[in-house]
């Protein structure tokens, strides 16, 4: 959702600039462990799920806990079948949704079942299930390392990709109604794009596993994007130096007292970024097109976790133009990938069908980077939005994300059912 993505990178710009008045670092360290409670803010006790959002509407859900290779344990929600197809007992096809960065499973159900992805899937028939990355507020869990350990929050998207998206992949194939399909459809918006291709480029055995595959305001390429404080950001963070080993390998703080007055104070008339901070106001409550019935949960579930590496990443792809592994200096990415650069995505390995959904208002995914990357991918299909208005954020709560996405995307998943001798 381009508006908790664009808020994040607000905070993580007044942390910056606040870095690039050099001794007031310090002092902000400080704030953060001052207001830093996680467990107030962060602990799901006593608050609403994914699973008990999509039981409110009646609809069969499932909360599932799912080891990794490395020993975190991701949330992930299932929409088994329809309460109203009563297909239960009908071999279902698979979709899996993954969420964007500062997300969470949430933001595919807040415009509800009228209008949201998993529903119109589960009443097409469809068995559906939403992954959390490691970190968000689903997934603060490890066999071994609480989250008060560094080490838990040593990871960037790389990790997700490789790790948590091929466990829930691989679980979603091995239930009941999985076991006997080796396949399935996969959904990804922003990040959850950039680790489809991060997966399947560095296994790309899984293309196996993969019917088609959807990506929403995909991000890979970053060159051209037009998010100024990415932009304003990257030289200081996009590269290895005293700033991004200050900032990398930590929680980026969820929802709480701190992230909230670092917000506000952002948005104070005398500071620097005032104009970014308007702009972003304007872009999220202008025209009407954004739902905003959907705002209140919204507000409630995001932004929902991340590790600082993962924010570091994109901005080193920002930099650098490529899309490649985690830069981590010279020294240790010879000793990790053999060369003083990261090694770059082999995306030409990527042989499932790639559907790329993009658009001209995308501030965080540019037409030209879009399109340069989808030129090296085999076997893609490029769906641009005919809609000039189309941001990042509409993939979730644009008032008409059923017509423009949902239905054309659903539309596709049933050809290729059906070519297949259908379920
Ligand atoms: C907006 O979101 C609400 C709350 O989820 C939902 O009930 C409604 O159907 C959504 N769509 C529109 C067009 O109002
Ligand atoms: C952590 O994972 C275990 C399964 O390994 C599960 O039983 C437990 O409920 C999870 N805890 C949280 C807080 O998600």
């Amino acid at each position: 959702m381009k508006n908790r993505f664009v808020s994040l990178f607000l905070i993580l710009a007044g942390l910056a600039v606040s870095g690039i008045h050099s001794a007031a670092l310090d002092g902000v360290i400080d704030l953060y462990k001052l207001y830093d409670n996680p467990e107030a803010h962060v602990s799901l006790k006593g608050k609403l799920t994914t699973a008990d959002r999509i039981a409110s509407h009646g609809y069969p859900s499932e909360h599932h806990y799912i080891p990794t290779e490395d020993g975190y344990v991701v949330g992930a929600f299932r929409i088994p079948y329809s309460h109203k197809l009563q297909n239960q007992n009908q071999k279902r096809p698979i979709a899996f949704l993954q969420h964007g960065l500062g997300s969470c499973s949430d933001a595919w159900i807040l415009q509800g079942p009228d209008n949201s992805l998993p529903y119109l899937l589960a009443d097409a028939g469809y068995d559906v299930w939403m992954g959390n990355a490691r970190g968000t507020a689903y997934s603060r869990n490890h066999t071994t390392l609480s989250t008060e350990n560094p080490n838990f929050w040593k990871f960037s998207w790389h990790e997700i990709a490789v790790y948590d998206i091929t466990a829930i992949i691989d679980y979603a194939l091995s239930t009941e109604n999985g076991k006997d399909q080796d396949s399935l459809h996969y959904v990804g918006h922003s990040q959850g794009t950039t680790v489809y291709f991060a997966l399947m480029s560095s296994l790309p055995e899984y293309n196996e596993k993969i019917k088609t595959a959807h990506m929403f305001a995909p991000v890979a390429i970053m060159k051209n994007m037009a998010n100024p404080l990415v932009r304003a950001l990257g030289p200081y963070l996009g590269h290895q130096g005293i700033y991004a080993t200050l900032f990398g390998t930590q929680e980026f703080l969820p929802h709480n007292d701190f992230v909230m007055s670092l917000f506000f104070n952002i948005c104070q008339p005398d500071f620097l970024l005032r104009p970014v901070c308007e702009n972003a106001m304007q872009t999220l409550y202008s025209g009407g097109r954004v739902n905003m019935t959907a705002m209140p949960d919204a507000m409630a579930t995001h932004p929902a976790g991340c590790s600082t590496d993962q924010m570091l990443h994109y901005l080193q792809e920002q930099q650098s133009g490529y899309f490649r592994r985690f830069d981590y200096g010279a020294k240790k990415n010879l000793l990790i990938y053999g060369t003083e650069e990261p090694a770059e995505y082999p995306v030409e390995l990527i042989t499932s069908a790639v559907h790329m959904w993009y658009s001209d208002n995308d501030a965080m995914a540019a037409v030209e980077d879009v399109e340069k990357f989808a030129s090296r991918l085999p076997n893609k299909f490029m769906h641009h939005m005919l809609d000039k208005m189309w941001t990042h954020g509409d993939y979730a709560l644009n008032r008409e994300v059923r017509k423009y996405v949902n239905e054309p995307v659903i539309a596709i998943m049933e050809e290729y059912e059906q070519k297949n001798g259908g379920m």
